[in-house]
């Protein structure tokens, strides 16, 4: 290691180590699917992903934050590749055997995080990541995303959904939206909730917006929901498409 890279790692964000839920312990990741099938209906969900960027047989695609495999299981039957990231081995692990038992050989596994991840491959169609983002500072959002976009090819998708807050009324939205998910998934789901709005490091919706134009993608759709959740779906701006956009403008 030289001098300088001895000064990035004094500097660097340790994404490895996760601030809220750390997804490290088994039983946890086992429970994962169980738990949150109780307020999301996820396969719905991935199958509107894939819709609304869309996904095509010839694309390849980054998940980020994948979890127990959910979304990238999904998506490798519509895409001809799909890489898997999540900076929680357990997770992997457990996702890694799902798609066996289920002979899917198109995705590829990687233990990395929107910090870490080094794409080696073509730069890629589309890029998804559902409730993830929000276990990185804002600052370190933004290089995440200028990462990201370093991956993408020109005009390639962005799908981002995760818990952002509206400015307005936070405090009665994150109260009504703890409310709620305590009716469906009882003491659990309002510890967890509560926990990822004490520890973890959702923003403010004008926040995220400006760290995806900063890092130069167009926002092509924008849904909020309760005043907490958000999803962007966004393309990769290049110097030919800012034309168009500005004569458009
Ligand atoms: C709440 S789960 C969401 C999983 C899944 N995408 C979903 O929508 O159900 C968050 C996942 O992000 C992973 N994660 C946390 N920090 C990360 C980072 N910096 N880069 C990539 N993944 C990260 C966690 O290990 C966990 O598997």
């Amino acid at each position: 290691m030289n001098a300088s890279s001895e000064l990035f790692f004094k500097w660097q964000f340790d994404e490895m180590k996760q601030v809220g839920k750390d997804y490290a312990d088994v039983s946890e990741v086992k429970a994962f699917d169980a738990f949150h099938g109780q307020f999301r209906d996820i396969q719905k969900e991935n199958e509107e992903i894939i819709k609304i960027l869309p996904i095509q047989p010839h694309h390849s695609v980054i998940e980020f934050g994948t979890a127990t495999g959910a979304f990238a299981i999904c998506a490798a039957a519509f895409s001809r590749k799909v890489y898997a990231v999540d900076v929680s081995q357990a997770m992997l692990a457990y996702a890694r055997e799902k798609a066996v038992l289920q002979g899917i050989s198109n995705i590829t596994f990687c233990h990395g995080g929107f910090l870490t991840y080094v794409h080696e491959d073509d730069p890629v169609d589309c890029i998804v990541s559902s409730l993830a983002l929000h276990h990185l500072p804002d600052f370190w959002k933004g290089v995440a995303l200028q990462r990201l976009y370093a991956m993408l090819k020109p005009e390639g998708r962005l799908f981002l959904y995760d818990v952002v807050y509206s400015e307005d009324d936070y405090e009665a939205d994150i109260s009504a939206w703890i409310a709620s998910l305590e009716k469906r998934g009882g003491q659990k789901a309002l510890e967890d909730v509560g926990m990822h709005v004490q520890e973890e490091y959702s923003t403010f919706t004008w926040i995220m917006e400006s760290l995806l134009e900063k890092a130069g993608f167009m926002i092509d759709t924008v849904h909020y929901d309760k005043g907490v959740l958000a999803q962007y779906v966004c393309t990769k701006k290049t110097a030919q498409n800012n034309q168009a956009f500005n004569a458009v403008e």
